[in-house]
């Protein structure tokens, strides 16, 4: 199936590890140029190698650029520097995120600030960037938000300020999908359940994720990341072009609704 997505230009944060990894590859295959985002200065060399591994293996072409979502001269110098290199950028992935743990009676207002400001603000604006980029060059464009399954159901386990920000960012996508189908974007989300990633296994045995996720997920095992990022490449691509403000479940039936 041709995605149509040879020469577009993609903007993907949180590039450096997991589902952003495996989003850069999918894209990248299918001839997009990446513009990928981290953060870690010591993920520098390996990013810097993985970007390399991208350009050697596909059409495309893919560049790397650090900045802390944190911080919002950052996230403004993300973007810039991306349209300084590309000029016309056609995708933008939100999926940089951090999963921080405290049940609510323990939780910090830093934290809870911090959580909000990496997860749900950074992804506002760089999407209030993207929309204006297109619609003052009159061009169509995608943005995909990756939220996640506790956007639906809360969290279980300490993590209610990750899943309000989840939350806040389903809502957001469907408001900002209204307020631009006119002008030809669509504007998407994706919620992962478990997906083998730094972000879950953090040091746990194949047996110790099995034991903490497997009851709860229909299909009996975690996802891989590429599973999620074909996804986001369908939801990037010119076969999604009547979809606009869903959220697509890719959780093994742990969300069913
Ligand atoms: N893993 C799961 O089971 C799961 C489930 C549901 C939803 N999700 C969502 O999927 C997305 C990807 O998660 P993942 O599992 O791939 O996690 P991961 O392996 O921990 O990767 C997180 C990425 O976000 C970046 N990041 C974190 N804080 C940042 C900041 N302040 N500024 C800029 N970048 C920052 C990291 O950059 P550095 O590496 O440079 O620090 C890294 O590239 C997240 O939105 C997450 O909430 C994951």
């Amino acid at each position: 199936m041709d995605f149509g997505l040879q020469g577009k230009t993609a903007l993907v944060t949180g590039g450096s590890s997991g589902l952003g990894m495996a989003i850069c590859e999918e894209l990248a295959k299918e001839g997009v140029n990446v513009v990928l985002q981290y953060r870690s200065k010591s993920k520098e060399e390996s990013v810097l190698r993985f970007v390399e591994e991208l350009n050697q293996k596909y059409s495309g072409t893919s560049m790397a650029v650090r900045g802390d979502l944190e911080r919002s001269e950052d996230v403004h110098f993300i973007f810039d520097k991306a349209v300084e290199n590309y000029k016309k950028l056609d995708i933008l992935v939100n999926n940089a995120g951090i999963w921080p743990q405290a049940y609510v009676k323990d939780m910090t207002e830093k934290d809870f600030e911090r959580t909000i400001k990496i997860n749900l603000q950074s992804p506002f604006v760089l999407c209030k960037r993207m929309i204006n980029h297109l619609i003052d060059d009159g061009r169509k464009g995608k943005i995909i938000n990756i939220v996640s399954q506790a956007a639906f159901h809360g969290s279980t386990t300490g993590h209610a300020h990750y899943a309000a920000s989840k939350g806040g960012l389903v809502t957001f996508t469907v408001s900002l999908a209204r307020e631009v189908a006119r002008n030809g974007i669509n504007v998407n989300a994706v919620a992962p359940g478990i997906m083998r990633t730094p972000m879950i296994t953090g040091g746990l045995s194949d047996e110790e994720i099995n034991k903490r996720y497997m009851n709860r997920i229909p299909l009996g095992r975690i996802a891989e990341p590429e599973e999620v990022a074909y996804v986001v490449t369908y939801l990037a691509s010119n076969k999604s072009d009547y979809i606009t403000g869903a959220t697509i479940d890719v959780t093994g039936g742990m969300l069913m609704r």
